[in-house]
């Protein structure tokens, strides 16, 4: 069974159309946990659209584990450290996009990563890198001493027909690479109950993170029920 790390990020989107401070976040994060999610997720995006400061604090104080999604920055460093959740994962951003749009370029970030991700991982918290699947990106991730990669599903679950296979191949083969340079593998990004599966199937991973399918078919057939449908896929 593979680990659920729910993103409850767009929950917060939702409150933060009227700052009225419903949906509650942290009732979401423990119904979330009451539904069998391993762990939750959550972005805090330079631009606070959705996710806010206190929220981070907030959740930490529920969430057995936090993993905490974030811009490789100054600031945000500084926020993990004083949050302390259990695994930081860098994420490329960019103020325009409507979601993160592709993996982190390690290989052309080496120097600015390099002090971040010692500071994150002196202060006990583990590091994960969101990675698309590539061989040159996953071997920086082991040189900078990466604990764990977040393989980049957005594409794969996209595509349709021979494309998709082909991506997910990419996948299956970044995997097994990650996992021999001794990285912890995990996956997410556009995940769903339709396209779940052949990414589940894949022995290595660990971990899956997935947050809008989840929180849109919640509104339809509530957030515990939508959890445990997509835990049965899990196998
Ligand atoms: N993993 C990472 C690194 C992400 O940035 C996101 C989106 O915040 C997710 C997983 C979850 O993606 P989705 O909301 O499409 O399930």
């Amino acid at each position: 069974m593979k680990r659920l790390g729910v993103n409850i990020d767009h929950v917060a989107t939702l409150r933060q159309q009227r700052k009225e401070g419903m949906p509650n976040l942290v009732d979401a994060a423990k119904m979330a946990l009451k539904a069998g999610a391993d762990g939750i997720t959550i972005h805090l995006r330079e631009d606070r659209r959705h996710i806010q400061d206190q929220d981070v604090f907030d959740i930490r104080s529920v969430a057995p584990y936090l993993n905490l999604e974030m811009a490789s920055t100054d600031e945000m460093v500084g926020i993990a450290l004083k949050a302390q959740p259990n695994a930081c994962c860098l994420v490329p951003e960019k103020r325009e996009e409507l979601t993160t749009e592709g993996g982190l370029n390690v290989v052309q970030h080496v120097d600015s990563l390099k002090p971040r991700i010692q500071k994150i991982k002196e202060a006990g918290i583990k590091v994960s890198l969101f990675l698309d699947p590539s061989t040159a990106q996953l071997e920086a991730a082991a040189q900078l001493g990466a604990d764990i990669v977040e393989l980049h599903t957005g594409h794969y679950a996209q595509l349709s027909g021979t494309d998709r296979d082909k991506e997910l191949y990419e996948i299956i083969k970044a995997a097994d690479t990650a996992h021999q340079l001794g990285l912890t593998v995990h996956a997410g990004h556009g995940l769903d109950l339709s396209n779940v599966k052949d990414i589940a199937a894949i022995p290595v991973i660990e971990e899956l993170n997935i947050g809008f399918s989840l929180v849109s078919r919640a509104l339809f057939v509530g957030l515990e029920t939508a959890i445990q449908e997509m835990k049965v896929l899990l196998v």
